[in-house]
């Protein structure tokens, strides 16, 4: 425990350690990837309205929680719900969560470290999109390779979890994640000079809002509440260890603008290339991006292959840092349960969850080969394990966080934590205060019900 509190000895290290937590694949990957299957601009206006209204105030909401509840996230429920047994379950939310997040996560970011692998190897130079493609498609849907990625990404998480480095990740994460930024940067100049950006950017940016359906009004919660990392008790768990003296609005706000500008970005980088590489279409889904961006780095350093060579080794190796600070998280929820909880050193507690992931996640990654044809609900495990975490724990993990700190625990409670015991000023209170009352435990229900189709006769 006290080498885990060290890690946000500082403020900074709090908004580093949020930060790394939310940004990750879930900005560089998901996000283009829900823009493409759900028609461009609209769904990015609709995302980011959420992240405003809901994301943030749910944040908030996850800090506060976290750091009043003090030593653990079950606790934290119990001692802020005045006694009532009922909301020490809550802090289950977190425990599950961990592992369905990570099984699926890991797929991803397996792949993430397989590319970094390639572009060291020089596997990149000279070739067609067309081969790009096929080695990608190829790739995934074999059954040993990807599997084999993954498990490096979890023995890696779990490496870091059971020693405790966070420290220095708390330094990595201060050099990293600058550096990935002027990286992200530097490629969305390139990918607006290839031929053709210009539709990518429509696309982007001309929002058509026929295409707004219910699923995309749930598909953007989805996203705002996944590239944040709230709903899942994931931010609890880390703000257990906030000092005192955190500012947890300005937090909250620093975090999700950073999240915001980072997906935008990616975004930005991917869908001109999209429009510029012959036979690649903005709905490819979860693919999109690997099959873009080494089109990218070769069309746009073509003529100058070390700089290709260096530029998408450098930027995989990011990608692969940006994926670690999220599973990092991931891990840490489940983790950390059962070390306050059951007695388990830090270690053994880590491996015991790690271990239940690489089944888990094994399924995951098959689903997208040897396993594709095996479904529930019309869907395999993959897409299943992302619908049950985006698409219903998150929402309504948020909800039921949103309406246990704006109804059970005592107003008195939560205006000491926005503002510090008082010590300092928090203009957005009694804005908060009203979404996490109303706006968001209403507004979450009426997504909900749009899309089981209550207001069809409406229509
Ligand atoms: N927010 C992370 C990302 O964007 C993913 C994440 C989800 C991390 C849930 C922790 C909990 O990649």
């Amino acid at each position: 425990m006290s080498g885990n509190k060290n890690i946000f000895a500082s403020k900074v290290g709090a908004i580093l350690a949020a930060a790394g937590s939310a940004v990750g694949l879930g900005n560089v990957w998901r996000f283009p990837t829900e823009v493409g299957t759900n028609g461009g601009a609209a769904f990015i206006l609709i995302y980011v309205l959420f992240m405003l209204v809901l994301g943030v105030p749910i944040m908030v909401t996850e800090f506060a929680i976290g750091r009043h509840g003090g030593s653990d996230v079950t606790d934290a429920f119990q001692k802020m719900g005045g006694g009532r047994r009922g909301w020490k379950w809550m802090g289950l939310i977190p425990v599950v969560s961990g592992f369905l997040v990570l099984s699926y996560y890991a797929v991803v970011a397996g792949w993430t470290l397989y590319y970094a692998y390639e572009a060291l190897m020089g596997g990149f130079s000279g070739k067609s999109p067309e081969e790009f493609t096929n080695d990608f498609i190829a790739f995934s849907s074999s059954s040993w390779t990807p599997v084999f990625w993954m498990v490096i990404i979890i023995a890696m998480t779990c490496g870091i979890v059971a020693l405790g480095v966070q420290r220095g990740i708390e330094r990595g994460a201060k050099i990293m994640m600058p550096l990935l930024f002027v990286f992200i940067l530097v490629l969305v100049g390139c990918s607006l000079t290839l031929p053709n950006a210009s539709l990518g950017l429509s696309f982007l940016f001309q929002p058509d809002f026929s295409k707004v359906t219910s699923s995309v009004l749930l598909s953007a919660m989805g996203q705002a509440f996944f590239s944040l990392s709230v709903g899942l008790g994931c931010l609890c768990t880390y703000a257990c260890y906030f000092r005192k003296d955190v500012d947890l609005m300005k937090d909250g706000l620093s975090v999700a603008s950073i999240d915001t500008l980072v997906a935008l970005l990616s975004g930005l980088i991917i869908f001109p290339a999209v429009y510029s590489i012959q036979g690649l279409q903005p709905d490819a889904g979860p693919s999109l991006v690997f099959i873009t961006l080494p089109n990218v780095f070769q069309q746009v350093f073509g003529n100058l292959p070390w700089l290709a060579y260096i530029f998408s080794l450098v930027f995989y190796l990011l990608l692969v840092m940006a994926a670690l600070t999220s599973s990092i998280s991931m891990l840490e929820m489940s983790a950390a349960y059962f070390h306050k909880n059951l007695n388990m050193s830090r270690p053994m507690a880590a491996v015991l969850v790690s271990v239940v992931c690489v089944v888990l996640g094994t399924f995951c990654s098959l689903s997208f080969g040897a396993w594709k044809d095996v479904t529930l609900f019309d869907m395999g495990f993959f897409d299943l394990f992302d619908y049950i975490v985006a698409k219903l724990i998150m929402p309504i993990g948020g909800m039921l966080m949103c309406v246990f700190l704006g109804w059970v625990v005592d107003e008195k409670v939560l205006r000491a934590e926005m503002t510090n015991n008082g010590t300092i000023k928090s203009p957005l209170y009694p804005t908060y205060r009203f979404i996490i009352r109303y706006l968001a435990p209403v507004g979450i229900f009426l997504i909900f019900a749009n899309e089981l189709g209550f207001f069809d006769f409406l229509s």
